[in-house]
């Protein structure tokens, strides 16, 4: 029985609260692409950046994550997970991932991440610019806090991670 950590992370914010559980409650903080097998008396925490709704990296585990005994799924985007609005948002678009099934017996814990535009590869610079485009035509009032969020921080560089909210995930270990 053993407990393990692994993230889908392209820039790094969703690697750096992984590393942050691994130090609290030892262990390695594995990258999705290497993650080994899976006990049915294992726990997962499964750290994932957040891209278009999905977790980076978890449909290519979902085999082997639907093993364990114990699945804590842990997303980590820009969208301030204190607003209701935004965690409904996000748990309606991680569950087509996941499906039904594995969705109603995982835990789920939303964290902040942040996003520098100026280190975006050409594709996910792409899809914001088509987002925010997007989101420009849209009259005011009929935007969400989210879409207002990426309005507001568009083509910026912000951080909201806050290390110290790992230890929700903790007391779930428990
Ligand atoms: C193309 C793209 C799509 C994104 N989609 C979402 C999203 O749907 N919801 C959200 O909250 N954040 C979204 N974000 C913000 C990322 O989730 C955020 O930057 C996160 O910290 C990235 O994690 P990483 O640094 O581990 O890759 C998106 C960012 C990019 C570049």
């Amino acid at each position: 029985m053993g407990i393990h950590i692994i993230y889908g992370s392209h820039y790094g914010t969703t690697e750096r609260y992984a590393k942050e559980l691994s130090r609290r409650i030892g262990g390695a903080a594995v990258d999705y692409r290497d993650m080994r097998k899976i006990s049915s008396q294992d726990t997962v925490v499964y750290f994932g950046g957040l891209y278009a709704g999905g977790l980076v990296g978890l449909k290519k585990n979902l085999p082997e994550l639907k093993t364990a005994a114990k699945l804590i799924v842990v997303t980590v985007g820009l969208a301030d997970p204190n607003q209701q609005e935004n965690v409904q948002h996000i748990r309606t678009s991680v569950t087509k991932q996941l499906g039904e099934e594995l969705s109603a017996k995982t835990t789920f814990v939303h964290l902040r991440g942040g996003i520098d535009y100026e280190r975006l590869n050409i594709l996910h610079r792409t899809m914001m610019r088509m987002l925010y485009s997007q989101l420009r035509k849209k009259p005011s009032e009929q935007l969400g806090s989210e879409e207002r969020e990426l309005i507001a921080t568009y083509g910026k560089k912000v951080d909201f991670t806050d290390l110290s909210s790992v230890e929700k995930i903790e007391a779930l270990l428990q």
